[in-house]
């Protein structure tokens, strides 16, 4: 083997890391990765100042990161990588609701509530009251009985349980299950357009450019029931004027619901309800 030179320090380094990894798929990403770094290196001649402040802000996302704080994901997020990875695999067919990412607020064992319940965490006069209802169908239209609807959101004040101080009630998140006919209802409040986490690495970044942190308001779910894969998306509030500037590109146009305006009165669930509501239904088709 030739010592390294800068003319074959990319095939020398690619060629290890394709020839000495242990499995076949260690051996394409890593080397296909050690091309694609050097060529960024050659492409945009970064000096050593460059990449020595990278591995430096690269650390403090590290640090920052913890089992509730998920810095790493965020920056995926606002790369495009987890919707360009969310898009590459979904391959649904027309009818099928469509994904969206994950994002880092997902906190998994949440508490069970019945048809009609209302997430826990939220008081009679938080926010705007917002009934959603639905039914969950596979791609035959027939109705999906005890699927697992797993429910998050942000609150009337834009903050997620997972910002929360740590041992804080749950918050905002829920379990449901489809009843036998498929339908699904909760109480919940309207969620609000909010801003992504800009206190760590993710927020320096972007605080170096115009791009908008606020993401449009949207409800979170992820459903799962034997003989269909899961499927993890939002619905959003058609209404929000952030659905374009998405910092993390997760709208998409079939997961906008438009929240219609109720008067005060008897809503849906049965509950008597002294203020007007909004009402949102959108029906859930699992391949
Ligand atoms: C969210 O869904 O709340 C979210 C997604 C990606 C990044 C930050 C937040
Ligand atoms: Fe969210």
């Amino acid at each position: 083997m030739a010592y390294a030179s800068l003319e074959n320090i990319t095939g020398i380094a690619a060629g290890r890391w394709r020839e000495q990894a242990r499995d076949e798929r260690t051996a394409q990403l890593m080397s296909s990765l050690v091309r694609h770094l050097h060529d960024f290196a050659r492409e945009n001649e970064l000096t050593m100042e460059e990449w020595f402040e990278a591995t430096e802000w690269l650390s403090r996302t590290g640090q920052i990161s913890d089992d509730r704080r998920k810095e790493f994901i965020l920056l995926s997020d606002v790369l495009g990588l987890s919707m360009r990875l969310e898009l590459l695999h979904d391959s649904k067919p027309g009818e099928a609701t469509q994904n969206t990412l994950l994002g880092p607020f997902y906190i998994p064992g949440s508490p069970q509530i019945a048809f009609g319940e209302r997430l826990p965490g939220i008081a009679d006069d938080d926010g705007i009251p917002l009934i959603l209802m639905g039914t969950v169908r596979g791609l035959d239209g027939e109705p999906i009985a005890g699927a697992v609807l797993d429910i998050w959101q942000n609150d009337h004040t834009g903050l997620y349980e997972a910002q929360m101080p740590e041992g804080s009630p749950p918050h905002c998140r829920a379990i449901q299950h489809s009843r036998e006919d498929g339908s699904y209802m909760f109480r919940t409040v309207m969620p609000v357009d909010y801003s992504i986490p800009t206190d760590g690495p993710v927020g320096e970044l972007i605080a170096r450019t115009t791009i908008s942190e606020v993401r449009p308001a949207h409800i979170h779910f992820r459903i799962e029931v034997d003989g269909h894969p899961p499927l993890v998306t939002h619905i959003f509030d058609r209404r929000s004027t952030r659905l374009e500037s998405d910092p993390v590109f997760g709208a998409r146009d079939g997961l906008l619901v438009y929240f219609a305006e109720q008067p005060a009165g008897t809503a849906p669930n049965g509950d008597t309800i002294e203020r007007p509501y909004r009402v949102g239904v959108l029906d859930l088709t699992l391949v």
